[in-house]
């Protein structure tokens, strides 16, 4: 039977109470007094009453509610959804790692500094890029860090430019980062390879263009196989090659951005390198450059000083400035340098590979069942349409409704958007072929009640306590707190 649960305020009975506390044997104090006048507030109304018990089944079954990477396959195309090693969650709960204070003295700090320090080197290793910050505190936060780096480059060679390049197939991240960043951002049309269309780069670039924000492979989960020709088009008339490495996981110990001719890139911790996302954060989207946009990253720079002692350095003069506070979300660091030790080079290269496989496992037997737009080697990530299951009145939304039913997460619907009704899975590495097997049996499974019952998917999910939402008011219209109800009128 599926049950709802009932708000913890709803299910409160006055006078109820979940701890008892021994009698007063002091004078009484207003609550006023001794929180202050400023932190008292009289009106709060409606704190529920329940016992501890009422409370604690309220919150596990709760907890139960949630698809968690932990509970099974959750192949949200583009956010690289894998298993986080619960090694790192031990390796960052260390004394002294988890613990430090980032004010302790530099001289006391020196493991901690050495972690971030071993972590900006590795990164840099597998990048194939001089230098990398850890500060930006997601991939978005990255893409910014990255454009400023670029602004303050050309600023300093009198080189005012006004646009980015974005191909019409990047996250809806990149073109936002542009415009916060100050750039106007310029669309850049793919070819119908799903590439970028070199002949519209080469129309485009001219001096008034900054850079390219390209993401490689691109969410269409291809590989530019022109990249080193796009970084040399861009790099003719002036501009700067920026890479979105939020799809590394297809990359990592195989091929390295910088060796393609990038001159700034992002990486995200919380997918490529496996630390906690999707609500269980926080990020880290670290930038990693090229030497001659070194001198701009974020300050403090971490580094090795003579003699190997790890030291801040604040003499950053021609730094953009801080991007957030102290170093960056230290724990993902650690989280990320441990899973890279580790795994070692040859188990980032086999992770990797997996990824790969088992997208292309997924894609190759679920490709008579659905449309593909563009029929490219995939890496990572394979996109279908919903164009046949369309012509019966059924959608993307509606097949990933349906496939919670089967007991999976939804892979990532309608985007990227130069694929209509677009189906973006990703499955990473960290799924096995027996698990790999029952999500694909549950699409095949889908694409046949799209044949001979559509009503079933279109009203799907069934299994799950609360029935299709309206996402569109949820979205627009959100109720994000609980108000009391006023009491009803006694006529
Ligand atoms: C290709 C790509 N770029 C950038 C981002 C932005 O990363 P974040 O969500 O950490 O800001 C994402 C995240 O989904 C992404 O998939």
């Amino acid at each position: 039977m599926t049950r709802n649960e009932r708000l913890i305020f709803e299910r409160s009975t006055p006078g109820k109470t979940g701890a008892e506390l021994a009698p007063l044997d002091v004078p009484a104090a207003p609550a006023a007094q001794v929180l202050g006048e400023e932190f008292h507030r009289a009106d709060i109304d409606g704190f529920p009453e329940v016992s501890e018990l009422e409370v604690m089944r309220h919150f596990t079954r709760l907890s139960t509610w949630n698809y968690s990477i932990d509970a099974g396959v959750y192949p949200l195309g583009s956010c690289t959804m894998k298993y986080n090693p619960r090694l790192n969650e031990a390796v960052a709960r260390f004394g002294g790692l988890g613990t430090d204070h980032p004010y302790t003295p530099e001289t006391l700090a020196q493991g901690c500094l050495k972690v971030l320090a071993e972590t900006q080197r590795c990164l840099a290793e597998i990048t194939g890029m001089d230098a990398v910050s850890l500060q930006p505190a997601a991939g978005a936060q990255g893409e910014l860090t990255g454009l400023l780096l670029i602004r303050a480059c050309l600023s300093e060679r009198g080189d005012a430019r006004r646009h980015i390049l974005v191909p019409d197939s990047a996250h809806g991240t990149n073109p936002a980062s542009v415009a916060i960043s100050g750039y106007q951002a310029m669309h850049l049309k793919s070819d119908p390879r799903g590439c970028v269309d070199l002949a519209e780069l080469e129309r485009l670039m001219s001096g008034d263009v900054a850079g390219l924000m390209l993401t490689n492979p691109n969410t269409l989960g291809i590989f530019e196989t022109d990249i080193e020709r796009i970084c040399e088009l861009v790099h003719a008339k002036g501009g700067l090659v920026y890479t979105d490495g939020a799809n590394m996981n297809a990359l990592v110990g195989v091929a390295r951005p910088g060796d393609f001719g990038v001159d700034v890139m992002h990486l995200n911790l919380h997918k490529t390198f496996s630390t906690p996302h999707g609500g269980g954060g926080p990020g880290s989207g670290p930038v990693a450059v090229k030497r001659h946009l070194e001198p701009y990253l974020p300050a403090p720079v971490v580094e090795e000083a003579p003699g190997g002692a790890i030291r801040v350095n604040f003499n950053r003069p021609r730094s953009i400035g801080r991007v957030r506070a102290f170093y960056g979300n230290f724990g993902m660091a650690v989280r990320a340098l441990a899973y890279i030790l580790a795994y070692g080079p040859d188990g980032l290269r086999q992770a990797t590979v997996d990824a790969v496989l088992n997208a292309n496992y997924v894609k190759e037997r679920i490709r008579d069942c659905y449309d593909l737009p563009y029929d490219a080697p995939s890496l990572h990530e394979c996109v279908f349409s919903d164009r046949r299951q369309a012509a019966r009145g059924v959608h993307t939304g509606d097949i990933a409704k349906r496939l919670i039913d089967y007991g999976f997460h939804p892979y990532t619907v309608s985007f990227p958007l130069i694929v209509p009704g677009a189906l973006m899975i990703e499955p990473t590495e960290s799924a096995g072929k027996s698990e790999l097997d029952a999500f694909i049996d549950a699409l095949r499974s889908i694409a046949q009640e799209v044949e001979e019952d559509p009503e079933i998917v279109l009203k799907a999910p069934h299994t799950t306590r609360v029935a299709r939402l309206d996402e569109a008011g949820a979205a627009r219209k959100p109720v994000l707190r609980w108000k009391p109800q006023p009491a009803p009128r006694a006529d």
